[in-house]
């Protein structure tokens, strides 16, 4: 059959059906300012609500109708709990609750549709927000919310990011300041209708605690070099301008969790990209390893999104990825805000380093 022939099942154009219209239209990616270089935030001083919260959390307890784990190592899925009419103190025990489980699922909540000054009120109660340089934010909004989406003409992040044989990208968010980004909330909006666009979650609390004590004790003593030229800056601006523009920071490697006081494995392998004081064989050797190493199913979990869906995460603890498994053309629509806090401390004191060329 010539080429060109059109066969009885392909429709032409005109029968092609009409993708439906967003139904968020409001949240749709929009950035007229164009790009922004990464923000160097200065170091300061974060609180910590986590630290705050009753360690029995009654206002999550008493709300909710079930909260039933994951897997035991990491995330929590909630019913019954709604995250706008939680009290500061209820909220002082999402920060808690996500810092000892990674990653919270809460279930049929109304936060899609409260507007755009209480979802970042609410996520304000957990620190100073990250302005992102360069994702879409809802018009009449600013860069605190971190649109993500796909549909059939703005494609995927696999168009983003090029042929590959497969597109997980696990990493911490925006980790290339002093302070960190915390606790976390990202919330559905449309999902695609053919399935799949999950996002999996790994615990770095867990993957640390699985190595062996001889292997833990060579990686406390390292620290990491965290840069804004990530793998995504560098898909949306270039590489030259992703170098120029750079922000960095250097971070322990095994980071003490500001809240649960537990050694974290801090990896991040699109952000922290050279271990301090190795050749770069040697770096590119141990960090090939360990982003292996959190990938693991032992550590990690899925989470399926569903309308009403919003997640609460701790970066300190959980590392994450998309999974844009869903059909070409699906529209998945999401958003997140990302608040700041604590500057990471080394999980143990330091062993003086040997002197040498
Ligand atoms: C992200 O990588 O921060 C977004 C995750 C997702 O789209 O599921």
């Amino acid at each position: 059959m010539p080429e060109n022939t059109i066969t009885a099942t392909e429709a032409s154009p005109a029968e092609k059906p009409q993708p439906t219209p967003p139904k968020y239209p409001d949240y749709l990616p929009t950035r007229p300012d164009g790009y922004a270089p990464a923000i160097n935030l200065p170091l300061f001083e974060a609180d910590e609500p986590g630290l705050r919260a009753d360690p029995s959390k009654p206002d999550i307890t008493k709300a909710a109708t079930s909260i039933v784990n994951i897997t035991p190592r990491i995330g929590t899925e909630l019913h019954g709990v709604q995250l706008s009419q939680l009290s500061p103190a209820g909220l002082d025990e999402v920060a808690l609750l996500a810092a000892e489980r990674g990653v919270l699922v809460f279930r049929d909540q109304d936060f899609a549709d409260i507007g755009p000054d209480r979802q970042l009120e609410l996520v304000r109660h957990y620190g100073p927000l990250h302005k992102h340089p360069t994702m879409g934010y809802p018009k009449g909004t600013g860069p605190e919310f971190h649109v993500v989406y796909a549909d059939e003409t703005v494609g995927t992040l696999r168009d983003l990011l090029g042929p590959r044989a497969s597109y997980d990208l696990w990493h911490v968010d925006q980790t290339f300041t002093p302070n960190v980004p915390s606790t976390t909330v990202f919330w559905v909006l449309e999902g695609p209708t053919n399935g799949g666009g999950d996002t999996a979650f790994s615990s770095l609390q867990h993957a640390y605690e699985a190595l062996s004590p001889a292997f833990r004790d060579t990686l406390k003593n390292l620290d990491i070099f965290h840069t804004s030229a990530s793998v995504g800056e560098i898909a949306r601006v270039g590489q030259e301008r992703a170098l120029k523009e750079a922000v960095n920071a250097v971070h322990p490697l095994v980071i003490e969790h500001p809240v649960t006081k537990k050694p974290v494995l801090f990896v991040n392998p699109t952000i922290g990209r050279n271990i301090e004081g190795f050749h770069s064989t040697e770096s590119a050797h141990l960090l090939s390893f360990l982003h292996d190493h959190i990938r693991s199913l032992d550590f990690t979990c899925r989470v399926r999104w569903a309308p009403g869906t919003v997640v609460v995460w701790d970066q300190r603890t959980a590392a994450h990825s998309a999974v844009p498994d869903f059909a070409q053309g699906d529209r998945r629509h999401m958003v997140r805000i990302i608040p700041y806090g604590s500057e990471p401390k080394a999980a143990f004191p330091r062993r003086a380093r040997e002197e040498g060329d």
